[in-house]
């Protein structure tokens, strides 16, 4: 939900922005806009739709400067235009704000402003932001107040009091090419420390090529960035922080292309890779032992624990709902999966015999983080299971586990997906160990066949040629139906939102027996059905849901396991997924899904890295 970045230093400013609006362009992509301090003035271009759009109206226009702050816009107040682009500024022009977040108390704020003779270009909560910092500047100081404490910081601190919901946000002045400041509370940030240098941005893909010392502001932090000083860090009401520097550990090579044509391509072909990681360190080899260090200080507290409720939203909900058919299978524990939305709103009932899992490719998800707030408050234990390190999720839980599945650019989750479920069957094989609920050989095989996952997922990527063939045929449907059963249902799910979100098909997924519930009445032949029909789980009654389909005109491409005869007799296209346990099964019959998703809505001529109306990280409501 939109991408910030800020540079101040040495180097010409320009190009480093926009290197970095463009690796912040999966958070938001509907406009994008620059300020840069040159001649002591602050330049502004501004421009609705894409990165190259903005590239494109700057043109041979004056970028020098080596200070400057830039966004890529998701909008949520007013539409993608360019007054509502940012940076905004202040209405004397001496100040100019990006914002990240929502402020979710603007329009009162805004009224005071406008009897006090604010008047306002745009439709955002961000330039109301903005003016209510310079309101303060200009009529609510008292003198400054020590030499690191300049009037400008001072104002945003006082101003920060005022605002309800969140915001990343970084402020530059005119006549100040030196300094700039950033706050934040909700939304991500991160500040990259060079030598006389700083980077400011959302996540860490815009610094990582020139320094690898990061600072994560904590919410309710305000920084003063002067290139010539050390960072000072206040919280807003003005108690001084000691900065703690980091060492990022992620390289740049992880958040290229690396030859693919697209992100989501090369993240569907990194899984066997990632899964690996996901699992690197945490199964021993000799013994089999899972060893989880995130939440090794709480397993008596799981052992004891009545239930589990894992909070989550989208991709990650479906990877819930595999962890609760893993979890109760395994584990023999009570699982519920909630929709974070949902959860944070109903009143829900928990106890601190609760143990509340919030899984998050993010970590930033408004939800998530707000459901996890209030099982915090219950006395719950709270577990989180996230990609991003150092997220907010991350931070407001007790322990947990990361999923290492490296950074996700395409806004369409494949290999986090991989990730979350890689660590959800970890859990439910840990906590079955802990609860002896399964016999040591079967616990041996399940080890053995969780390893096996990345090899056997090379195998079904081999498959990328055929499945292209497959899309060719059904690209031009208008509807899709997905069908599963038990640990394949939430696959069917998952299949189903992955090919409406970057192919813009109408595509559901439902448990397989559901069907003549309802959805039959759909079935014509016209229609393409995608059922996963694997060996063993439930088999004989989604053969008897396929000859249903069949007996309807349907088109049917199932998705089977190698060596089937039963199923490939009556659909129109199989695709062949490796032998495995059912528990396994969705690690494996998720990736030709994906690679099914990805090969039509290229033919649809859609841009499947940046789907329109959707970002990657979703830190509104
Ligand atoms: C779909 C997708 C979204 C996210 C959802 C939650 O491909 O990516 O549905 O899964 O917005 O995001 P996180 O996992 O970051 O909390």
């Amino acid at each position: 939900m939109c991408g910030i970045v800020a540079y101040v230093g040495n180097r010409r400013a320009f190009p480093i922005l926009i290197k970095g609006l463009q690796r912040l362009e999966y958070r938001g992509y509907d406009s994008a806009g620059v300020g840069l301090i040159n001649n002591n003035k602050i330049i502004t271009y501004k421009q609705a739709g894409k990165v190259s759009d903005l590239l494109e109206h700057v043109g041979d226009r004056d970028i020098s400067g080596s200070i400057g702050i830039a966004h890529t816009r998701w909008a949520t107040h007013g539409p993608p235009n360019q007054i509502n682009s940012h940076p905004h500024s202040s209405s004397d022009g001496r100040f100019s704000l990006i914002h990240n977040g929502i402020i979710e108390n603007y329009a009162s704020l805004k009224k005071v402003l406008e009897n006090k003779g604010h008047h306002f270009k745009s439709d955002t909560d961000s330039e109301v932001l903005m003016h209510l910092i310079e309101d303060v500047y200009n009529n609510s100081l008292n003198g400054v107040e020590d030499k690191e404490d300049n009037r400008l910081f001072k104002a945003i601190r006082i101003a920060l009091n005022e605002i309800i919901g969140a915001y990343a946000i970084i402020v530059i002045e005119e006549g100040n090419k030196d300094e700039f400041y950033a706050a934040r509370k909700g939304s991500p940030l991160v500040i990259g420390v060079g030598n006389n240098e700083y980077f400011v941005a959302s996540d860490a893909s815009p610094i990582i090529e020139y320094t690898n010392k990061v600072i994560y502001l904590k919410d309710g932090e305000v920084a003063s960035l002067n290139k010539n000083k050390d960072v000072v860090i206040k919280t807003i009401d003005n108690k001084k922080q000691s900065p703690y520097i980091e060492e990022l550990e992620q390289s740049l090579e992880s958040i290229e292309k690396g030859g693919f044509d697209h992100f989501m391509l090369k993240e569907i072909f990194e899984q066997p890779k990632s899964i690996v990681d996901t699992m690197r360190g945490r199964i021993n080899p000799k013994t089999n032992e899972i060893i989880l260090g995130g939440i090794k200080d709480h397993e008596s507290r799981i052992l004891a624990a009545d239930r589990i409720i894992i909070i989550a939203c989208g991709t990650s909900w479906h990877a819930a709902l595999i962890g609760e058919y893993l979890i109760e299978d395994l584990a023999r524990i009570n699982v519920e999966v909630e929709y974070a939305s949902e959860f944070r709103y109903k009143n829900p009932i928990l106890t601190n015999n609760d143990i509340v899992i919030a899984i998050s490719q993010s970590g930033e998800t408004a939800d998530t983080l707000a459901a996890l707030e209030i099982a915090k408050e219950s006395g719950a234990l709270t577990l989180g299971i996230c990609n991003v390190a150092g997220s907010s999720i991350t931070r407001e839980t007790s322990g947990g586990t990361y999923t290492h599945a490296g950074p996700e650019i395409g806004v369409a989750s494949t290999k986090a997906f991989t990730a979350q479920v890689t660590v959800l069957t970890l859990f439910a094989l840990r906590f079955s160990q802990l609860r002896k609920t399964v016999e040591r050989e079967n616990y041996n095989f399940l080890i053995k066949e969780l390893t096996a996952v990345p090899g056997k997922i090379e195998k079904l990527l081999a498959l990328n040629d055929n499945i292209e063939k497959i899309a060719k045929v059904f690209k031009d449907a208008s509807n899709f139906l997905y069908l599963g059963r038990g640990f394949n249902f939430p696959v069917a799910l998952e299949g189903a939102l992955k090919l409406k979100e970057i192919s813009y098909i109408h595509a559901e997924g439902y448990p397989a027996a559901e069907m003549k519930h309802g959805p039959i009445a759909l079935i014509d032949d016209e229609m393409p059905i995608v059922v996963i029909a694997t060996r063993k789980e439930n088999y004989e009654k989604i053969v008897s849901n396929i000859q249903e389909v069949k007996a309807r005109g349907g088109k049917l491409i199932a998705i089977v396991t190698e060596g089937d005869t039963e199923v490939k007799e009556i659909a129109d296209y199989c695709i062949e997924i490796p032998k495995c346990f059912r528990e396994i099964a969705p690690l494996l019959t998720i990736i030709p899904l994906q690679l099914l998703s990805y090969h039509i809505a290229l033919m649809r001529g859609c841009n499947v890295d940046q789907p329109r109306n959707l970002a990657k990280s979703v830190t509104v409501e």
